[in-house]
């Protein structure tokens, strides 16, 4: 298959135009979002979808996203909209924001991965929502890259990644966050945040109070245990190279890799300290790490990184889903120092 780029800050209707067309003969296209690029194809198309799990290499029990472009298109994919889901919406939508529901009759298994819930973000991503509306359909994407690899944060990773296996890829630049939606269920007693993203723990309690993190969120699934969320139980984000993170101080950290064959994931300002290193945002900042962290770790692959040690991101607010990335993409894998 031939993978055509078309760029959408410059050639709009042929975007939109071409994706809708794809997408309405049930095939997949590579969209921007402002988290990550998806791999979109009609939610509510069995046979399209099937098409997303085989371009990604996706275990087929490991649910997708469903994406809206309004509000409305809501009610139709879930059973009822409890009370939470809407403030939460009213607060948060669109926005790096996935809330799951009990599912109504439209949603194939196939998109669910047979559960009888529904996972469902309307993004804040311009260029998303106008490729939503133009079809006309909820799509089901997941994160555009081959299935355990970072999430592609522009372009030029999703056709590393999907080079010969979607038709389109649409361009939109830049995404702005870089990783993940927060996503969380309200098919629990409590609602539970099952994989942490822009909007952040503080941020939803000052909307619906009370609110769990699931435990799968900062450690390692023990043997026999189930995942609230499938996608957690697999191995993710993981470049070639293999990552251990460090915890301690930045003396400590350069007193530990002093001498040692490694490359470096560093915070900017660093860079002096060391021969060979990948920055990724700012120590104090969560939200530079996150615009940073999966390109840092496909740059790692680009210098051709065997070991490399990481520094450790504050682990509250934005911080908390950048952690959340890099403990899986070391394997997780730390050191205190
Ligand atoms: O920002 C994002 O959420 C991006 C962009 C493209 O929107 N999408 C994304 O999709 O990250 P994906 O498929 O890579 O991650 C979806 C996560 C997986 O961990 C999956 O297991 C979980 O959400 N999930 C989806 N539906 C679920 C459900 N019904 N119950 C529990 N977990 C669900
Ligand atoms: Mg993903």
């Amino acid at each position: 298959m031939q993978t055509r780029l078309i760029d959408i800050r410059t050639d709009r209707d042929t975007a939109l135009n071409e994706a809708k067309k794809l997408i309405l003969d049930g095939q997949v296209v590579a969209i921007p979002t402002e988290t990550v690029y998806g791999l979109a194809a009609n939610a509510l198309n069995a046979e399209a979808v099937k098409k997303i799990y085989a371009a990604k290499g996706r275990p087929s029990d490991n649910p997708l996203i469903v994406h809206i472009s309004d509000y409305s298109q809501l009610l139709p994919l879930v059973k009822e909209i409890p009370e939470k889901v809407k403030l939460m919406a009213d607060a948060f939508w669109p926005g790096p924001l996935t809330m799951i529901m009990k599912k109504s009759e439209v949603i194939p298994d196939i998109t669910s991965g047979g559960l009888d819930t529904v996972a469902v973000r309307m993004p804040k991503s311009e260029h998303a929502r106008a490729i939503i509306s133009a079809c006309g359909v909820p799509l089901a994407a997941p994160s555009a890259n081959l299935s355990g690899s970072p999430s592609p944060t522009n372009a030029k990773y999703v056709l590393d990644d999907m080079n010969g296996r979607v038709p389109l890829i649409v361009d939109g630049g830049a995404c702005e966050i870089g990783v993940e939606s927060t996503v969380i269920t309200f098919a629990a007693d409590i609602p539970t945040v099952l994989r942490p993203g822009g909007v952040t723990p503080e941020m939803i309690r000052g909307v619906i109070g009370e609110i769990k993190i699931a435990d799968a969120v900062l450690h390692e699934l023990k043997e026999g245990e189930t995942a609230a969320s499938p996608g957690m139980k697999y191995k993710h984000y993981a470049p070639t190279a293999d990552i251990t993170i460090v915890k301690g101080s930045l003396e400590s950290f350069c007193e530990f890799v002093k001498n040692k064959d490694c490359f470096v994931l560093c915070f900017e300002g660093e860079e002096k300290l060391f021969e060979r290193f990948v920055t990724y945002g700012r120590a104090d900042d969560g939200l530079s790490e996150a615009q940073r962290l999966f390109d840092a770790l496909r740059e790692l692959d680009e210098k051709g990184a065997k070991t490399v040690y990481a520094r450790c991101p504050e682990i509250s607010g934005v911080g908390l889903a950048v952690y959340n990335r890099l403990i899986r993409s070391a394997g997780f894998k730390v050191v205190e120092v």
